[in-house]
């Protein structure tokens, strides 16, 4: 997750242990070293808080020039001692640290393995460096290079070796890493922050680019070995800002990674454009054409997750799904038979509702299958099954990239069992996986223009409530939108069926009363737009959220706000982000704490 190289005349055990404190914000749950000693390469590591490692620094130092430190999120393996990095070879002359997930690591390992290399740890890391080893000959940026070249997936890596311990090897690909240039010592970082204590001159390294760097330079180049120039850049931002990267908050930071935790949720899942590949869930094609129900449980966010997730599998699956809030589902006294599979939603995987509902279906006998972004978390390691999203971690209380990352998860489980069962064909599951694979780009290119619901949440800041309304999708949509709304902004909003408002709450509609009324379904578009109608003749102060090329809007609406077309089951994974986005500028207009709103905890461990 965080990532610290250093390699000059200072002691770098201290620097590097500076460098990982600054990165805490980003949340980890273990932490390593490893320096070039007068001995050699030593290495120290820790499960925990970084001031373990800090003890065992204290007990053990470790004094050298030349080091490289990692702080971990677990996404192969669980958090432990073994699994921290950095990674070495069989003879410690190689040590690695990794970020991202390399997508053929079994294959790598198995062909290791089999040239007599033993493995020590769970994780995906550790391939690099016995590749490493067993492809040097005398030259390490070139042997990186080389390895690199086996590897699929997303990294940035940083090496030290005993071999050549007057350098350190950083690159780079889909996962960010940065080279400070300082005089007389260099640094490798994952984020500014690591090292914007030492040097506020830097290269931002592209993918397919690595570095070299000695005490007294850097070298650049190019994954296929010819030098580059770059421009280096100085950072003016304060520590604050650099945590954010650059953004003013850590929500709105998270809200942009957004297209990067779907490349990375569905990283290693997608074979060839053709099929999805679950190859981290034991639950077989034979076991899900058994299924006879799905329950799927959850709380706040990731219930809203939950309620589009039923509408995906039972679409592709015809499986029939219940949805139910964690904290109820105990108490209705569930019919639980023996092809029950339960699904627990969870973020943190520690909700204690959810725990809790996950438990007891568990003792009525139900299979429990667990979506969540934390591996290691309790209900990670209760469950049979595990789908993780890889959003990484989430810092601000208001959940954005996990809730979207966690529809991604259901798109992917929904096409998983629609091939067991030959629900749908090929060719149908092909269409929906190449319009899953675009949406990340989509995501890029509507973030570059959110000034529309900027102007809308300038309008609606002053109202004291409002109401959101759909069908279909859009009306589970509708739940997350007004939550995020409420969440951070504390205007009061109710989310509601288009098609039910008229049989209550349409007596609050008043003059100007905003009402956000999602459609994006094409199908439902002509209802949708008569329950427009209906608000508009009490006087509402509509803003519709419709598909790009859908004309049929302005004349009912006030305003309307478009969002890229793609298949209808996966529009809620685009069609999210304005709604996140208002909330966002709704809130920061009333001049709130976006990442830290009033009476709410980022994972709520009672009952
Ligand atoms: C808390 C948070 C919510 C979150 C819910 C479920 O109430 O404030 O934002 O959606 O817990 O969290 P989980 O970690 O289980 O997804």
């Amino acid at each position: 997750c965080g990532i610290v190289g250093y390699i000059g005349a200072r002691d770098s055990q201290h620097i590097l242990l500076e460098g990982l404190k600054k990165l805490e914000y980003r949340g980890y749950d273990s932490a390593g070293v490893a320096i070039h000693t007068n001995a050699g390469l030593r290495l120290r590591k820790a499960k925990g808080r970084i001031s373990e490692l800090e003890n065992r620094l204290k007990m053990q130092p470790l004094a050298g020039f030349a080091g490289i430190a990692h702080t971990r999120w677990a996404t192969h393996g669980k958090p432990s001692d073994a699994n921290s990095h950095p990674h070495t070879d069989n003879d410690m002359k190689i040590s690695v640290v990794h970020n991202g997930i390399i997508e053929n690591h079994l294959q790598l390992k198995e062909d290791l393995e089999q040239h007599g290399y033993r493995f020590v740890s769970e994780t995906d890391t550790e391939v690099i460096s016995h590749l490493i080893a067993h492809h040097y000959e005398g030259d390490l940026a070139a042997t990186v290079r080389h390895a690199v070249g086996k590897i699929r997936g997303a990294y940035a890596i940083a090496v030290l070796s005993e071999h050549e311990p007057d350098k350190l090897v950083a690159v780079r690909w889909a996962s960010p890493l940065i080279i400070g240039v300082g005089d007389g010592e260099n640094f490798i970082g994952s984020d500014i922050p690591a090292i914007l204590e030492h040097t506020r001159d830097v290269y931002i390294l592209n993918d397919g680019e690595m570095a070299v760097l000695t005490c007294d330079g850097v070298e650049l180049m190019t994954l296929e070995g010819n030098f580059i120039a770059k421009q280096l850049l100085r950072i003016d931002w304060d520590l604050m800002r650099a945590e954010k990267n650059g953004f003013d908050t850590f929500m709105l930071k998270e809200i942009h990674e957004q297209p990067r935790a779907y490349q990375d949720t569905m990283r290693g899942r997608i074979n060839a454009g053709q099929e999805i590949v679950l190859p981290d869930i034991a639950l077989t094609s034979a076991e899900v054409r058994q299924l006879k129900h799905i329950h799927l449980i959850a709380c706040g966010t990731a219930y809203h997750a939950a309620l589009i997730g039923k509408t995906v599998i039972e679409r592709l699956t015809r499986i029939p799904v219940e949805v139910d809030l964690a904290s109820e589902y105990r108490y209705r006294m569930p019919v639980i038979g023996e092809n029950t599979l339960v699904i627990a939603v969870s973020q943190s995987g520690e909700t204690a509702d959810t725990l809790a509902a996950m438990r007891q279906a568990k003792y009525w006998g139900a299979r429990v299958m667990a979506i969540t972004n934390v591996i290691g978390s309790s209900v990670a390691r209760e469950a049979d099954d595990v789908l993780f999203t890889l959003a990484g971690p989430e810092i601000a209380v208001a959940s954005t990239k996990a809730y979207s990352s966690q529809l991604i998860a259901f798109y992917l489980l929904g096409l998983y069992m629609a091939q067991s069962l030959k629900t749908l064909d090929d060719t149908a599951i092909a269409g929906l996986i190449a319009m899953l694979e675009k949406l990340p780009l989509q995501l890029v290119s509507m973030l570059r223009n959110m000034n529309p619901i900027r102007q809308v949440a300038e309008r609606i800041a002053e109202n004291d409530h409002l109401f959101f309304i759909g069908r279909g999708l859009d009306c589970s949509l509708a739940m997350e939108a007004s939550l995020k709304l409420k969440e951070i902004s504390y205007i009061h909003s109710e989310a509601y069926a288009a098609g039910e408002l008229k049989h209550g709450s349409l007596a609050l509609i008043e003059e100007n009363t905003p009402v956000i009324a999602l459609a994006t379904q094409e199908e439902l578009l002509e209802k949708t737009a008569s329950n427009i109608k209906e608000v508009k003749a009490r006087g509402a102060y509509v803003i519709a959220l419709a598909l790009e090329g859908c004309t049929g809007l302005e004349k009912v609406a006030d305003q309307v706000i478009y969002v890229p077309r793609t298949h209808p089951l996966l529009t809620p994974a685009l069609a999210v982000v304005p709604l996140q986005m208002l909330a966002y500028y709704a809130a920061s207009f009333r001049g709130n704490d976006v990442d830290k709103p009033r009476n709410l905890a980022k994972s709520v461990t009672v009952e």
